[in-house]
């Protein structure tokens, strides 16, 4: 991850990679704009630049004359490799080879610019390429800020250590049981983490208050679900997890809560995520008793399927989950949550 305090428009560290007359442009151009840059002629040799120590953040390749081919590969190792997907590649193709561009940019790289271009394009696109990395960056640091609040919201919590990271877990294997993509499985992992996210407005008295809430203090944590939704809505990478943190006390009989949707008005990543919710609060020690055995765990959660408080496919298919003995699932019923 980007670490430097300011925003960066030039690299700290360029790869010029290519050979002969592309790779002295390169450096041509590295050298009159007084960056600090080393060289690589082969693909393997700038692979194993980016792998050591004081690895460069741009990579700028000049494949030259001959075959472009390795040099788009040595692009999509580097951009699909989380070890150095941040870092960013531009290319510089000699004219005749304008209509490869299309190929470049399907291997993952960042930009790709003609040979024939004038210098200065060249520097701009290196330009806009650090730009959107250090958004990207931000965006990354965004989600981490986020995980982490709602880790420290749970803290406040005193009876729900693990909650949040299990609730996600549960989500994730019910969602696969049931067929959600895997663009919907990462929203269930992250609307675990985050779902409950909106009781860092709640005050502690009535999060932790041992025995029963008043009708008063029951209305104030209802609110948490609409809290947490106004806190992330205007997060863009948050977007498919909103749905799980706005309605995951909605019930399909219509009793829940904050819009009394039915059936499936209630989003399916919401749905998964009540019962994956339900079963942790089933199977942990809570301020008013302890953890329940699993037999009675699977009968209350059979009644609420039959009384339509949660989505009875849904528990149906966390009970077969539950019968799998092997499953991982199985094994968080009889372990206790990591302190
Ligand atoms: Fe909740
Ligand atoms: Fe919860």
């Amino acid at each position: 991850m980007h670490t430097t305090m300011e925003p960066t428009e030039r690299p700290a560290l360029a790869l010029l990679a290519g050979s002969d007359e592309g790779a002295a442009a390169l450096a041509r151009l590295a050298v009159a704009e007084d960056w600090k840059f080393t060289t690589a002629a082969t693909p393997a040799r700038a692979l194993r630049a980016l792998r050591g120590d004081g690895a460069p953040d741009v990579v700028l390749v000049a494949p030259g004359g001959g075959c472009l081919t390795p040099w788009t590969e040595l692009c999509r190792t580097v951009k699909f490799d989380r070890r150095s997907s941040h870092t960013v590649v531009l290319f510089l193709l000699p004219p005749d080879q304008g209509d490869r561009c299309g190929d470049v940019l399907n291997a993952g790289a960042d930009d790709c610019t003609s040979a024939a271009a004038p210098p200065h394009e060249f520097i701009a696109r290196v330009a806009k390429a650090l730009r959107a990395r250090d958004v990207g960056a931000f965006a990354d640091d965004a989600d981490t800020v986020i995980a982490a609040l709602a880790n420290a919201i749970e803290g406040k919590d005193h009876y729900t250590c693990g909650h949040v990271e299990r609730v996600g877990a549960y989500a994730v294997q019910i969602g696969r049981a049931a067929g959600v993509d895997f663009r919907g499985l990462a929203a269930l992992k992250v609307g675990g983490v985050v779902h409950d996210i909106g009781k860092i407005g709640i005050p502690d008295q009535i999060l932790n208050k041992p025995g029963r809430l008043t009708d008063e203090e029951m209305a104030v944590m209802r609110r948490h679900p609409v809290i947490g939704y106004d806190i992330l809505k205007s997060l863009r990478s948050f977007a498919d997890v909103l749905p799980i943190v706005r309605w995951h006390h909605e019930r399909p009989n219509g009793t829940g809560y904050p819009d009394g949707l039915r059936g499936d008005q209630v989003p399916l990543l919401a749905r998964i995520t009540a019962v994956a919710d339900v079963f942790d609060a089933l199977t942990t020690d809570r301020p008013y008793r302890k953890a329940l055995p699993t037999d009675r765990c699977r009968a209350i959660l059979s009644e609420s399927a039959a009384a339509g408080d949660l989505d009875d496919r849904l528990v149906a298919t966390l009970l077969r989950i539950i019968d799998d003995g092997a499953d991982a699932m199985a094994a968080g019923i009889v372990t206790a949550p990591a302190a």
